[in-house]
């Protein structure tokens, strides 16, 4: 559990790196349609749409979820929502994927984009604090 838990601590740091480069690249949401950042989008949306997936699998398959539903039963509800946002963020993001292929305007594209990641941002706090709390009720049962 602790070698998976710190893979999992890593990927989440790459997981910030990668959300907040995506940000980077998107436009002011006042500027209208652009073909040429519709284009790269759509690799760069790929590739960050495949890291997402990866994580989520290595969560679902091999890490943190049925470990700490086993050792920490009264964590089950919140790893339940949890893995029910997978499925929100998937939708959430290969949505926005469909929307650049399909050329919705920037300023909408945008905002969705924004959303998902938002969306994904909130999710991985919301993991951290889940890893600190089964953390913290190993201290306090140490004690
Ligand atoms: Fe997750
Ligand atoms: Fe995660």
């Amino acid at each position: 559990m602790v070698t998976e838990h710190q893979r999992i601590k890593d990927e989440h740091v790459q997981l910030r790196e990668a959300v907040a480069h995506l940000r980077d690249t998107l436009p002011p949401q006042t500027s209208g349609p652009i073909v040429a950042w519709y284009g790269s989008l759509d690799t760069e949306l790929a590739e960050f749409i495949e890291m997402v997936e990866r994580h989520f699998a290595l969560e679902e398959e091999g890490g943190y979820m049925r470990e700490l539903r086993d050792e920490y039963p009264r964590l089950g509800h919140r790893i339940d929502e949890l893995a029910a946002e997978h499925a929100s963020i998937r939708e959430a993001l290969s949505g926005c994927r469909k929307e650049a292929r399909e050329g919705v305007g920037a300023t909408e594209l945008v905002e969705h984009l924004h959303r998902g990641l938002d969306l994904l941002a909130k999710h991985e706090s919301a993991e951290t604090e889940l890893f600190q709390d089964a953390m913290q009720s190993d201290i306090g049962a140490a004690d």
